[in-house]
């Protein structure tokens, strides 16, 4: 067994590969060996949290001991980058204003059913917040126009941070101002420097656990508009495809999935077609 102190006592070689291995076993997220600082930087708070002395003890609670089942979130959570902003990626929003909405309205999305948006890696859920405000937009214009978002992620904890809701200013800086006065509500205690989106935007946006790389996802949803940005990046070539292609299975044809800028999904065969830079629509 290994000796010594957390702080002082590294990650081992073989137990960096086994928590490697199972990361992307679990989550797709590759970790390759240069990460292995990034992984130790992260998990040194969670080692210390629960109360073990090192990373070698760490390791056996997770494989060895049973641990797993309850250790994993925490595991994810320690690994994943959860980055974000509001209207990240500006490009999307306007050709969703500008593009996609007006034409979806002119096929009557969203007049009979509602339209729906699905944010499949939301993270703390900036992403799903920016959609919302944008549909309340169009449908405060377009009488009759409905609409429902879905926000996924593997991470429990960044979901419950999405269900609540309360970001700080400094987060909410790229919301334009006229958005800010209609779907954010300043905090009582004004000390705090927080907003909370406002509940009716908020009953627009539910959250779920989903795991992208555990497809064909059970999930009752066809949706009009997709996001799986900023996710992508962290998996293989082999993974991307298969998560695109399990995505494309809840994409109406016609309907708009949007990527991250730094990602591509040239070269896979899919049943999609680029309209626009890291947007694609199901043929
Ligand atoms: C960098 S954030 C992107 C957030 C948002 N889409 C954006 O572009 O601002 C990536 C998110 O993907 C989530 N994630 C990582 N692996 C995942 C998986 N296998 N399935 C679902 N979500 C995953 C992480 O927890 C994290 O919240």
């Amino acid at each position: 067994m290994m000796q010594g102190d957390v702080s002082t006592v590294g990650l081992s070689g073989r137990d960096f590969k086994r928590l490697a291995e199972f990361v992307q076993g679990y989550a797709g997220i590759k970790m390759p060996a240069t990460k292995k600082s990034m992984l130790e930087g992260r998990l040194r708070k969670r080692v210390r949290a629960l109360g073990l002395g090192s990373f070698d003890q760490y390791c056996r609670h997770l494989f060895d001991e049973g641990g797993w089942d309850t250790e994993v979130t925490h595991l994810i959570d320690a690994v994943t980058t959860n980055k974000t902003d509001f209207f990240r990626e500006p490009e999307h929003f306007r050709f969703l204003a500008d593009i996609a909405l007006p034409e979806m309205a002119a096929l009557g999305i969203g007049m009979q059913k509602p339209l729906m948006a699905w944010s499949a890696a939301a993270s703390i859920g900036a992403e799903a917040y920016s959609i919302a405000m944008l549909l309340a937009d169009f449908a405060a214009a377009q009488r009759g126009f409905r609409f429902s978002v879905l926000a996924t992620d593997i991470c429990t904890e960044v979901l419950e941070t999405a269900h609540r809701a309360i970001y700080s200013e400094e987060m909410i800086a790229p919301v334009p101002m006229d958005m800010r006065k209609r779907y954010l509500r300043r905090a009582k205690d004004s000390a705090s420097h927080t907003v909370r989106i406002a509940p009716d935007l908020r009953s627009r946006v539910t959250f779920a656990r989903l795991n992208l790389i555990e497809g064909p996802y059970e999930l009752d949803l066809a949706a009009h508009l997709l996001f799986c940005r900023n996710i992508l990046i962290y998996f293989d070539k082999p993974t991307q495809e298969a998560v695109v292609g399990n995505l494309c299975w809840h994409l109406l044809p016609g309907g708009y999935l949007f990527i991250g800028h730094s990602e591509s999904i040239a070269g896979f065969d899919l049943p999609l077609r680029q309209v626009a830079t890291a947007v694609f629509q199901r043929v």
